[in-house]
C-alpha cells in the first residue's frame, strides 16, 4: 500500500531512523542540510588557513609534524561533507564558486588571526573542542551521510583537541613570557569560541525546523553551555583563566553562568567584515584558481582512461 511520501518521511523522523540519499524528503529539509553542510565543509576548508600560517615556524619537528597532519585532517573533513552534500544532488564545483563569491558562509571562527604560536594550541583546545561539542551530536542526525561523516571526524577532532592542550600545558610549564603567551592566546579565542555555536536559540531561524527534523539534536544555547561547562575544570587545570568576569558556578541549574558574547561583533563577521574575511577568501580564490590546472589534467587523463577501458 502506497502511504502518502510525507508520512513515511515523518514516521522515520519520528522513529529517530536515518533518511538517507534516495529516500523522499521535503524540499526544506534537502534545502536546509545543503546550507548547513555546505558550509561546515567551507568551514573545514577554509579552517587550514589560520593553523597554516604556523606550518613553516613550528617551534620543532615534532610540533610541526602534527600541525602538518591536523591541517592535512581538517581537509580531509572537507572532502568527507562535500561527499556528504553531494549526496543531496548539488555539486562541490559549485558550492567552492559559491563560498568564494561569498553567497555561502563558513565558520565565524575563522575570521580571526592566528598572532602567536599559542594560537596553535588554544584553537586545538577551545576551537577543536567547540566544535567535538557541536559534532558529536550531529553524528546522530537524520540525515545518513552526514551522520557517518561525523562519526570519523570526531575521532580526528579528539586528537586536534588532545594535541592543542598538550602543547599548552608544556608552554605552561615554561617561562613566564609562555605562560603569559597563552593567556593572552586564551583571552582572544574565547568569546570567539563560544560565538561558534551560532546566535541565540532566540535569534536562530533554523534551530527549530532543524530540530524537528533531526537534523541538529540540541539548540545553540544547550551546546553553548555544554561546552562552558566542560571547558573551565579544563582552564584550571592549565592554570588559565577566560575573560569573562561573569563566569560563576550556579548551584541551582548545575551549571555556570557566563556573560553575553558580543553579537554585534558576531553578525558583522558573519557578514563578511571580520579582521580577516577578505583575505580568507582570496587566499581560497588563488588556490582554487591555481588548482585549475590539476582539476583539467585529473579530468583529461580520466577520459583518456575510460575511452581506453571503452576501445
Ligand atoms: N559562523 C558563521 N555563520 C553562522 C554561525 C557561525 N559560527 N552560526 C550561525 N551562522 C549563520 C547560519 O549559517 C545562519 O545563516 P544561513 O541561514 O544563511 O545559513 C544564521 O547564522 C542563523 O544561524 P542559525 O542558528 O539559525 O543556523 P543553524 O541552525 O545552521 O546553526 C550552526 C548554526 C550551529 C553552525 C549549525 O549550522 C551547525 O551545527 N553546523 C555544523 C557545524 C559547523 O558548521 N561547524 C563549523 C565549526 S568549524 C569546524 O567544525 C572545523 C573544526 O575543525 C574546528
Amino acid at each position: 500500500h502506497d502511504v502518502p511520501l510525507q508520512e513515511t518521511f515523518d514516521a522515520t523522523i519520528a522513529a529517530e531512523q536515518r533518511i538517507e540519499p534516495r529516500d523522499w524528503m521535503p524540499d526544506g529539509y534537502r534545502k536546509t542540510l545543503i546550507r548547513q553542510i555546505a558550509q561546515h565543509a567551507h568551514s573545514e576548508i577554509i579552517g587550514m588557513q589560520p593553523e597554516g600560517n604556523w606550518l613553516t615556524r613550528a617551534p620543532s619537528l615534532r610540533r610541526k609534524a602534527i600541525l602538518t597532519a591536523k591541517v592535512q585532517d581538517e581537509a580531509g573533513h572537507g572532502m568527507y561533507l562535500y561527499s556528504a552534500a553531494e549526496t543531496l544532488g548539488v555539486d562541490r564545483e559549485d558550492l567552492t564558486t559559491k563560498l568564494i563569491e561569498g553567497r555561502q558562509k563558513y565558520s565565524s571562527i575563522f575570521n580571526y588571526p592566528t598572532l602567536t604560536y599559542a594560537d596553535v594550541g588554544t584553537i586545538g583546545w577551545l576551537v577543536d573542542g567547540a566544535a567535538i561539542c557541536n559534532q558529536v551530536p550531529l553524528c546522530r542526525s537524520s540525515f545518513g551521510p552526514y551522520a557517518r561523516a561525523m562519526i570519523r571526524v570526531c575521532k580526528e577532532e579528539s586528537f586536534h583537541q588532545r594535541q592543542g592542550y598538550e602543547l599548552l600545558t608544556t608552554m605552561m610549564r615554561g617561562t613566564d613570557e609562555q605562560r603569559a603567551m597563552v593567556q593572552e592566546s586564551v583571552n582572544r579565542w574565547w568569546w570567539p569560541a563560544l560565538m561558534m555555536f551560532g546566535p541565540p536559540d532566540d535569534q536562530s531561524p533554523n534551530t527549530a525546523q532543524s530540530m524537528a527534523w533531526g537534523v541538529k539534536r540540541h539548540t545553540n544555547d544547550e551546546l553553548r553551555q555544554r561546552f562552558v561547562d566542560m571547558s573551565i575544570p579544563q582552564a584550571q587545570a592549565l592554570g588559565v583563566t577566560f575573560p569573562d568576569p561573569d563566569l560563576a558556578w550556579n548551584a541551582e541549574r548545575g551549571s555556570y553562568d557566563f556573560g553575553e558574547p558580543d553579537w554585534s561583533e558576531f553578525m558583522a563577521i558573519v557578514k563578511g567584515n571580520g579582521p580577516t574575511n577578505l583575505a580568507r577568501i582570496a587566499r581560497r580564490r588563488a588556490a582554487h584558481e591555481d588548482g585549475a590546472w590539476v582539476r583539467e589534467a585529473a579530468t583529461a587523463f580520466a577520459a583518456k582512461q575510460a575511452g581506453q577501458t571503452r576501445s
